[in-house]
Protein backbone atom coordinates (compact mmCIF):
# COMPACT_ATOMS: atom_id res chain seq x y z
CA UNK A 1 0.00 0.00 0.00
CA UNK A 2 2.65 2.55 0.70
CA UNK A 3 4.62 1.24 -2.39
CA UNK A 4 1.69 2.58 -4.17
CA UNK A 5 2.31 6.29 -2.68
CA UNK A 6 6.07 5.88 -3.51
CA UNK A 7 4.86 4.88 -7.04
CA UNK A 8 2.37 8.01 -8.01
CA UNK A 9 4.48 10.40 -5.90
CA UNK A 10 7.72 9.49 -8.71
CA UNK A 11 5.31 9.80 -11.22
CA UNK A 12 4.27 13.61 -9.84
CA UNK A 13 8.31 13.86 -9.70
CA UNK A 14 8.59 13.33 -13.84
CA UNK A 15 7.46 17.15 -13.15
CA UNK A 16 11.01 17.59 -10.90
CA UNK A 17 12.87 15.87 -13.80
CA UNK A 18 11.53 18.64 -16.56
CA UNK A 19 12.15 21.37 -14.72
CA UNK A 20 15.84 20.22 -14.06
CA UNK A 21 17.11 19.32 -17.97
CA UNK A 22 15.17 21.95 -18.85
CA UNK A 23 16.69 24.83 -16.73
CA UNK A 24 20.01 22.93 -17.45
CA UNK A 25 20.10 22.13 -20.76
CA UNK A 26 20.87 25.51 -22.25
CA UNK A 27 24.32 25.16 -21.07
CA UNK A 28 25.48 22.81 -23.86
CA UNK A 29 23.12 24.66 -26.53
CA UNK A 30 24.57 28.05 -25.93
CA UNK A 31 28.02 27.85 -28.10
CA UNK A 32 25.82 26.50 -31.40
CA UNK A 33 23.05 28.46 -31.28
CA UNK A 34 25.51 31.76 -30.68
CA UNK A 35 26.68 30.73 -33.81
CA UNK A 36 23.68 29.17 -35.87
CA UNK A 37 21.41 32.35 -35.22
CA UNK A 38 24.66 34.87 -34.84
CA UNK A 39 23.97 36.06 -31.58
CA UNK A 40 25.48 39.26 -29.69
CA UNK A 41 25.79 38.84 -26.05
CA UNK A 42 22.66 40.85 -25.29
CA UNK A 43 20.49 37.86 -27.40
CA UNK A 44 22.46 35.18 -25.89
CA UNK A 45 21.59 36.59 -22.33
CA UNK A 46 18.25 36.22 -23.26
CA UNK A 47 18.11 33.05 -25.08
CA UNK A 48 19.08 31.73 -21.57
CA UNK A 49 16.46 34.44 -19.69
CA UNK A 50 13.36 33.41 -21.35
CA UNK A 51 12.57 30.15 -19.75
CA UNK A 52 13.14 31.95 -16.24
CA UNK A 53 10.65 34.58 -17.40
CA UNK A 54 8.65 31.92 -18.65
CA UNK A 55 8.91 30.15 -15.59
CA UNK A 56 7.46 33.46 -13.29
CA UNK A 57 4.47 33.73 -15.78
CA UNK A 58 4.17 30.01 -15.19
CA UNK A 59 3.86 30.00 -11.59
CA UNK A 60 1.43 32.72 -11.97
CA UNK A 61 -0.71 30.78 -14.22
CA UNK A 62 -0.57 27.55 -12.20
CA UNK A 63 -2.06 28.20 -9.02
CA UNK A 64 -5.72 29.01 -10.55
CA UNK A 65 -5.88 25.62 -12.81
CA UNK A 66 -4.36 24.15 -9.76
CA UNK A 67 -7.36 24.22 -7.55
CA UNK A 68 -10.08 24.64 -10.17
CA UNK A 69 -9.00 21.70 -12.67
CA UNK A 70 -7.06 19.53 -9.99
CA UNK A 71 -3.98 18.93 -9.81
CA UNK A 72 -3.88 15.97 -11.92
CA UNK A 73 -5.13 17.79 -15.07
CA UNK A 74 -2.81 20.79 -14.72
CA UNK A 75 0.38 18.53 -14.38
CA UNK A 76 -0.77 16.62 -17.66
CA UNK A 77 -0.97 20.17 -19.31
CA UNK A 78 2.17 21.14 -18.22
CA UNK A 79 4.01 17.79 -19.39
CA UNK A 80 2.08 18.62 -22.87
CA UNK A 81 3.70 21.93 -22.51
CA UNK A 82 6.73 20.28 -22.14
CA UNK A 83 6.76 18.12 -25.01
CA UNK A 84 5.48 21.41 -27.10
CA UNK A 85 8.29 23.53 -26.01
CA UNK A 86 10.62 20.66 -26.51
CA UNK A 87 10.10 19.72 -29.97
CA UNK A 88 9.02 23.18 -31.00
CA UNK A 89 12.85 24.66 -29.86
CA UNK A 90 15.02 21.72 -31.27
CA UNK A 91 12.82 22.53 -35.05
CA UNK A 92 13.02 26.37 -34.35
CA UNK A 93 13.95 28.13 -38.18
CA UNK A 94 14.41 31.43 -36.37
CA UNK A 95 15.81 32.91 -33.29
CA UNK A 96 12.21 34.55 -32.41
CA UNK A 97 10.72 30.72 -32.85
CA UNK A 98 13.68 29.23 -30.19
CA UNK A 99 12.71 31.84 -27.63
CA UNK A 100 9.25 31.48 -27.60
CA UNK A 101 9.88 27.81 -27.40
CA UNK A 102 11.71 28.19 -24.51
CA UNK A 103 9.62 30.28 -23.02
CA UNK A 104 6.62 27.96 -23.12
CA UNK A 105 9.14 25.40 -21.90
CA UNK A 106 9.84 27.67 -19.27
CA UNK A 107 5.93 28.12 -18.39
CA UNK A 108 6.05 24.32 -17.61
CA UNK A 109 9.22 24.89 -15.33
CA UNK A 110 7.27 27.07 -13.19
CA UNK A 111 3.70 25.14 -13.51
CA UNK A 112 5.84 21.67 -12.28
CA UNK A 113 7.11 23.54 -9.47
CA UNK A 114 3.89 24.36 -8.29
CA UNK A 115 2.01 21.82 -8.68
CA UNK A 116 3.92 18.52 -8.07
CA UNK A 117 5.42 19.62 -4.41
CA UNK A 118 1.31 19.94 -3.87
CA UNK A 119 0.88 16.34 -5.32
CA UNK A 120 2.77 14.83 -3.35
CA UNK A 121 2.38 16.63 -0.17
CA UNK A 122 -1.58 15.79 -0.39
CA UNK A 123 -1.30 12.62 -1.06
CA UNK A 124 1.79 11.61 1.49
CA UNK A 125 0.88 10.12 4.99
CA UNK A 126 2.31 12.84 7.55
CA UNK A 127 5.44 10.69 8.34
CA UNK A 128 6.65 10.46 5.37
CA UNK A 129 5.62 13.85 3.59
CA UNK A 130 8.78 15.05 3.68
CA UNK A 131 10.61 11.90 2.45
CA UNK A 132 8.30 12.65 -0.38
CA UNK A 133 8.22 15.69 -1.55
CA UNK A 134 12.04 15.60 -1.19
CA UNK A 135 11.74 13.33 -3.98
CA UNK A 136 10.93 16.09 -6.16
CA UNK A 137 14.85 17.63 -5.41
CA UNK A 138 16.31 14.72 -6.49
CA UNK A 139 14.41 14.23 -9.54
CA UNK A 140 15.26 17.81 -10.24
CA UNK A 141 18.94 17.50 -9.49
CA UNK A 142 19.32 14.08 -11.47
CA UNK A 143 17.15 16.18 -14.86
CA UNK A 144 20.12 18.62 -14.27
CA UNK A 145 22.77 15.91 -13.99
CA UNK A 146 21.10 13.63 -16.79
CA UNK A 147 20.87 17.06 -19.36
CA UNK A 148 24.57 17.85 -19.03
CA UNK A 149 25.91 14.37 -19.53
CA UNK A 150 23.09 13.86 -22.29
CA UNK A 151 24.76 17.35 -24.16
CA UNK A 152 27.99 15.69 -23.57
CA UNK A 153 26.52 12.99 -25.69
CA UNK A 154 25.43 14.81 -28.50
CA UNK A 155 27.79 17.36 -28.94
CA UNK A 156 30.15 14.72 -30.84
CA UNK A 157 27.40 14.88 -33.41
CA UNK A 158 28.58 17.06 -36.60
CA UNK A 159 25.19 18.18 -37.35
CA UNK A 160 22.36 19.84 -35.83
CA UNK A 161 23.44 18.73 -32.74
CA UNK A 162 22.28 21.38 -30.48
CA UNK A 163 18.87 20.46 -31.96
CA UNK A 164 19.12 17.11 -30.75
CA UNK A 165 20.07 18.23 -26.92
CA UNK A 166 16.62 20.05 -26.74
CA UNK A 167 14.71 17.59 -28.98
CA UNK A 168 15.60 14.29 -26.55
CA UNK A 169 13.78 16.08 -23.65
CA UNK A 170 10.09 14.91 -25.83
CA UNK A 171 11.00 11.55 -24.62
CA UNK A 172 10.52 12.51 -20.41
CA UNK A 173 7.91 14.46 -21.79
CA UNK A 174 5.87 12.16 -23.13
CA UNK A 175 6.51 9.88 -20.59
CA UNK A 176 5.40 11.77 -17.82
CA UNK A 177 1.97 12.77 -20.20
CA UNK A 178 1.59 8.70 -20.41
CA UNK A 179 2.80 7.92 -17.17
CA UNK A 180 -0.05 10.83 -15.33
CA UNK A 181 -3.00 9.08 -17.06
CA UNK A 182 -2.37 6.17 -14.62
CA UNK A 183 -2.53 8.38 -11.25
CA UNK A 184 -5.02 9.20 -9.65
CA UNK A 185 -6.31 12.51 -8.61
CA UNK A 186 -5.20 14.48 -5.41
CA UNK A 187 -8.10 12.76 -2.46
CA UNK A 188 -7.44 16.27 -0.19
CA UNK A 189 -8.24 18.27 -3.81
CA UNK A 190 -11.29 15.72 -4.42
CA UNK A 191 -12.96 16.08 -0.70
CA UNK A 192 -12.46 19.75 -0.54
CA UNK A 193 -14.66 20.17 -4.25
CA UNK A 194 -17.29 17.39 -3.08
CA UNK A 195 -15.90 14.33 -5.11
CA UNK A 196 -16.42 12.36 -1.45
CA UNK A 197 -17.10 8.94 -3.38
CA UNK A 198 -13.95 9.35 -5.48
CA UNK A 199 -11.89 10.27 -2.76
CA UNK A 200 -12.75 7.09 -0.76
CA UNK A 201 -12.32 5.29 -3.67
CA UNK A 202 -8.57 6.61 -3.95
CA UNK A 203 -7.67 6.73 -0.13
CA UNK A 204 -8.58 3.27 -0.08
CA UNK A 205 -5.65 2.03 -2.15
CA UNK A 206 -3.56 2.48 0.39
CA UNK A 207 -5.70 3.34 3.68
CA UNK A 208 -7.90 0.87 5.56
CA UNK A 209 -11.81 1.66 5.85
CA UNK A 210 -11.34 3.44 8.92
CA UNK A 211 -8.28 5.14 7.78
CA UNK A 212 -10.19 6.61 4.76
CA UNK A 213 -13.27 7.48 6.84
CA UNK A 214 -11.13 9.33 9.45
CA UNK A 215 -9.07 11.25 6.70
CA UNK A 216 -12.18 12.39 4.94
CA UNK A 217 -13.40 13.36 8.36
CA UNK A 218 -10.18 15.41 9.37
CA UNK A 219 -10.31 17.18 5.65
CA UNK A 220 -13.95 18.33 5.68
CA UNK A 221 -13.71 19.77 9.32
CA UNK A 222 -11.13 21.73 8.67
CA UNK A 223 -12.39 23.03 5.32
CA UNK A 224 -15.79 22.59 4.20
CA UNK A 225 -15.52 25.23 0.97
CA UNK A 226 -13.29 25.15 -1.82
CA UNK A 227 -12.10 28.75 -2.16
CA UNK A 228 -12.77 30.16 -5.44
CA UNK A 229 -11.28 33.77 -4.75
CA UNK A 230 -7.82 34.73 -5.92
CA UNK A 231 -4.66 35.40 -4.45
CA UNK A 232 -6.30 38.69 -2.26
CA UNK A 233 -7.46 35.46 0.10
CA UNK A 234 -4.07 35.77 0.79
CA UNK A 235 -3.99 38.96 2.56
CA UNK A 236 -6.50 37.89 5.58
CA UNK A 237 -5.64 37.94 8.59
CA UNK A 238 -5.30 34.19 9.47
CA UNK A 239 -3.67 33.42 6.17
CA UNK A 240 -1.29 36.68 5.21
CA UNK A 241 1.88 35.77 8.07
CA UNK A 242 1.93 32.31 6.22
CA UNK A 243 1.72 33.58 2.86
CA UNK A 244 5.02 35.94 3.95
CA UNK A 245 6.65 33.28 5.28
CA UNK A 246 6.70 31.30 1.95
CA UNK A 247 7.62 34.09 0.14
CA UNK A 248 11.05 34.85 2.22
CA UNK A 249 11.61 31.50 2.51
CA UNK A 250 11.34 31.20 -1.23
CA UNK A 251 13.65 34.27 -1.32
CA UNK A 252 16.10 33.10 1.00
CA UNK A 253 16.56 29.72 -1.40
CA UNK A 254 17.67 31.86 -4.12
CA UNK A 255 19.57 34.35 -2.02
CA UNK A 256 21.70 31.47 -0.60
CA UNK A 257 23.38 31.56 -4.30
CA UNK A 258 23.14 28.05 -5.60
CA UNK A 259 22.16 28.87 -9.03
CA UNK A 260 25.54 31.32 -9.23
CA UNK A 261 27.43 28.80 -8.20
CA UNK A 262 25.64 26.33 -10.08
CA UNK A 263 26.68 28.76 -13.36
CA UNK A 264 29.85 30.10 -11.54
CA UNK A 265 31.48 26.67 -10.78
CA UNK A 266 32.84 25.96 -14.12
CA UNK A 267 34.23 29.77 -14.54
CA UNK A 268 35.99 29.15 -11.24
CA UNK A 269 37.39 25.71 -11.78
CA UNK A 270 38.88 27.23 -14.56
CA UNK A 271 40.46 29.83 -13.12
CA UNK A 272 41.53 27.38 -10.20
CA UNK A 273 43.69 25.57 -12.99
CA UNK A 274 41.50 22.71 -13.90
CA UNK A 275 41.50 22.77 -17.62
CA UNK A 276 38.05 23.13 -19.66
CA UNK A 277 38.73 19.41 -20.69
CA UNK A 278 37.44 18.38 -16.99
CA UNK A 279 34.31 19.90 -17.27
CA UNK A 280 32.48 16.01 -17.42
CA UNK A 281 34.32 14.90 -14.29
CA UNK A 282 33.51 18.38 -12.60
CA UNK A 283 29.89 18.00 -13.61
CA UNK A 284 29.69 14.44 -12.73
CA UNK A 285 31.11 15.17 -9.43
CA UNK A 286 28.43 17.64 -9.08
CA UNK A 287 25.41 15.62 -9.95
CA UNK A 288 27.37 13.14 -7.50
CA UNK A 289 27.16 15.49 -4.45
CA UNK A 290 23.93 16.66 -5.21
CA UNK A 291 22.16 12.93 -5.46
CA UNK A 292 24.35 12.06 -2.04
CA UNK A 293 23.06 14.46 0.10
CA UNK A 294 19.53 15.01 -1.35
CA UNK A 295 19.45 11.26 -0.78
CA UNK A 296 20.79 12.32 2.86
CA UNK A 297 18.51 14.99 3.16
CA UNK A 298 15.18 12.27 2.48
CA UNK A 299 16.72 10.25 5.52
CA UNK A 300 16.64 12.83 8.37
CA UNK A 301 13.71 15.30 7.03
CA UNK A 302 11.24 13.48 8.46
CA UNK A 303 12.95 12.26 11.53
CA UNK A 304 14.88 14.93 12.99
CA UNK A 305 12.75 17.45 11.51
CA UNK A 306 12.45 20.63 9.00
CA UNK A 307 14.26 22.96 11.09
CA UNK A 308 17.43 21.29 11.94
CA UNK A 309 18.32 21.33 8.11
CA UNK A 310 17.66 24.37 7.50
CA UNK A 311 19.52 25.91 10.47
CA UNK A 312 22.60 23.60 9.97
CA UNK A 313 22.20 24.18 5.61
CA UNK A 314 22.44 28.11 6.46
CA UNK A 315 25.41 27.24 8.48
CA UNK A 316 27.31 25.62 6.60
CA UNK A 317 26.68 27.26 3.13
CA UNK A 318 28.18 30.79 5.22
CA UNK A 319 30.91 28.68 6.06
CA UNK A 320 32.09 27.81 2.43
CA UNK A 321 31.18 30.56 0.87
CA UNK A 322 32.97 33.11 3.45
CA UNK A 323 36.23 29.98 2.11
CA UNK A 324 35.47 30.90 -0.96
CA UNK A 325 35.52 34.51 -0.04
CA UNK A 326 39.04 34.35 1.49
CA UNK A 327 40.75 32.92 -1.02
CA UNK A 328 39.45 34.86 -3.76
CA UNK A 329 40.52 38.09 -1.26
CA UNK A 330 43.94 35.75 -1.15
CA UNK A 331 44.21 35.55 -4.88
CA UNK A 332 45.12 32.15 -4.35
CA UNK A 333 42.49 30.32 -6.37
CA UNK A 334 44.32 27.25 -6.85
CA UNK A 335 43.45 23.56 -6.47
CA UNK A 336 41.40 21.39 -4.44
CA UNK A 337 40.45 23.58 -1.74
CA UNK A 338 38.52 25.41 -4.18
CA UNK A 339 37.23 22.32 -5.48
CA UNK A 340 36.38 21.50 -2.12
CA UNK A 341 34.63 24.56 -0.67
CA UNK A 342 32.28 24.45 -3.76
CA UNK A 343 31.51 20.84 -3.33
CA UNK A 344 30.95 21.79 0.37
CA UNK A 345 28.61 24.65 -0.42
CA UNK A 346 26.78 22.59 -2.73
CA UNK A 347 25.95 19.15 -0.32
CA UNK A 348 25.11 21.89 1.92
CA UNK A 349 22.35 23.25 -0.44
CA UNK A 350 21.02 19.58 -1.30
CA UNK A 351 21.25 18.28 1.99
CA UNK A 352 18.95 21.40 3.41
CA UNK A 353 17.53 24.59 1.30
CA UNK A 354 16.95 22.15 -1.84
CA UNK A 355 14.49 19.95 -1.21
CA UNK A 356 13.06 21.64 2.21
CA UNK A 357 12.16 24.72 1.15
CA UNK A 358 10.00 22.81 -1.61
CA UNK A 359 8.87 20.16 1.63
CA UNK A 360 7.68 23.51 3.58
CA UNK A 361 5.73 25.08 0.81
CA UNK A 362 3.87 22.27 -0.14
CA UNK A 363 2.81 22.27 3.52
CA UNK A 364 2.29 25.34 6.06
CA UNK A 365 -0.85 26.19 3.78
CA UNK A 366 -4.13 25.25 4.32
CA UNK A 367 -6.17 23.18 1.63
CA UNK A 368 -8.47 25.44 0.27
CA UNK A 369 -5.84 27.98 -0.53
CA UNK A 370 -2.76 25.67 -1.48
CA UNK A 371 -3.11 26.24 -4.89
CA UNK A 372 -2.84 30.15 -5.25
CA UNK A 373 -0.19 30.30 -1.73
CA UNK A 374 1.81 27.91 -3.60
CA UNK A 375 1.76 30.03 -6.68
CA UNK A 376 2.76 32.88 -4.99
CA UNK A 377 5.72 31.73 -2.82
CA UNK A 378 7.00 29.83 -6.15
CA UNK A 379 6.51 33.17 -8.15
CA UNK A 380 8.47 34.83 -5.48
CA UNK A 381 11.24 31.88 -5.94
CA UNK A 382 11.55 32.22 -9.64
CA UNK A 383 11.79 35.88 -9.69
CA UNK A 384 14.40 36.44 -7.24
CA UNK A 385 15.76 33.30 -9.43
CA UNK A 386 16.03 36.12 -11.98
CA UNK A 387 17.41 39.01 -9.68
CA UNK A 388 20.10 36.90 -8.78
CA UNK A 389 21.44 35.47 -11.85
CA UNK A 390 21.04 38.71 -13.75
CA UNK A 391 22.93 40.62 -11.22
CA UNK A 392 26.15 37.73 -10.57
CA UNK A 393 28.11 39.28 -13.71
CA UNK A 394 28.13 43.15 -12.56
CA UNK A 395 28.60 42.17 -9.01
CA UNK A 396 31.12 40.16 -9.59
CA UNK A 397 32.77 42.67 -12.29
CA UNK A 398 32.33 45.63 -9.44
CA UNK A 399 33.49 43.82 -6.61
CA UNK A 400 35.19 40.84 -7.48
CA UNK A 401 34.51 37.40 -5.97
CA UNK A 402 35.85 38.43 -2.55
CA UNK A 403 32.95 40.60 -1.83
CA UNK A 404 30.59 39.16 -3.65
CA UNK A 405 30.63 35.43 -2.14
CA UNK A 406 31.08 37.79 1.54
CA UNK A 407 27.69 38.97 0.57
CA UNK A 408 25.82 36.00 -0.08
CA UNK A 409 27.88 34.12 2.97
CA UNK A 410 25.83 37.20 5.00
CA UNK A 411 22.79 36.26 3.39
CA UNK A 412 22.81 32.71 4.74
CA UNK A 413 23.90 33.95 8.08
CA UNK A 414 20.83 36.42 7.95
CA UNK A 415 18.71 33.28 6.75
CA UNK A 416 19.53 31.28 9.53
CA UNK A 417 18.15 33.36 12.27
CA UNK A 418 15.36 33.94 10.17
CA UNK A 419 14.26 30.38 9.89
CA UNK A 420 15.36 30.35 13.82
CA UNK A 421 12.82 32.68 14.74
CA UNK A 422 9.99 32.54 12.80
CA UNK A 423 9.91 28.54 10.62
CA UNK A 424 7.40 26.22 12.49
CA UNK A 425 8.26 22.73 12.91
CA UNK A 426 6.40 20.36 10.36
CA UNK A 427 6.92 16.66 10.71
CA UNK A 428 4.74 14.39 11.55
CA UNK A 429 2.02 16.16 11.93
CA UNK A 430 -1.02 15.84 9.20
CA UNK A 431 -2.07 19.29 6.50
CA UNK A 432 -4.73 19.35 8.56
CA UNK A 433 -3.13 19.71 12.15
CA UNK A 434 -0.75 22.08 10.63
CA UNK A 435 -3.80 23.82 9.15
CA UNK A 436 -5.32 24.42 12.31
CA UNK A 437 -1.73 25.41 14.57
CA UNK A 438 -0.57 27.11 11.97
CA UNK A 439 -3.81 29.62 11.38
CA UNK A 440 -4.84 29.87 14.27
C1 LIG B 1 16.21 25.24 -6.81
C2 LIG B 1 16.82 25.55 -8.14
C3 LIG B 1 18.18 24.90 -8.24
C4 LIG B 1 18.04 23.41 -7.98
C5 LIG B 1 19.34 22.64 -8.10
C6 LIG B 1 16.16 23.76 -6.61
O1 LIG B 1 15.63 23.47 -5.36
O2 LIG B 1 14.91 25.79 -6.73
O3 LIG B 1 16.90 26.94 -8.32
O4 LIG B 1 18.77 25.12 -9.50
O5 LIG B 1 17.45 23.21 -6.72
O6 LIG B 1 20.17 22.71 -7.05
Amino acid sequence: MKHYVLIISAVAALGGFLFGFDTAVISGVNPFIREFFDLDEILLGWANSSLILGAILGTLVAGKPGDWLGRRRTLMLTALLFLISALGSALAGSFTEFVIYRMIGGVAVGAASVISPIYIAEVAPAGQRGRLVSLNQLTIVTGIFVSFFSNYLLEQLTQNNWRWMLGVEAIPALLFLLLLVTVPESPRWLIINGQVERARRVLSKWLSEAEVEEEIRDVQSAHSAAVTAGVTVLLKPGYRKLALLGVVLAVFQQFTGINVIMYYAPLIFERAGFGTGSALLQTAAIGVINCVFTILAMRFVDRLGRRPLLIVGAGSMAFFLFTLSLTFFAGRLDGYWVLLFIMGFIASFAASYGPVVWVLISEIFPNNIRGVAVSVATFALWSANFIVTATFPSMLARWDGGYTFLFYAAINVGSLFFVRAFIPETKGKSLEQLESELTA
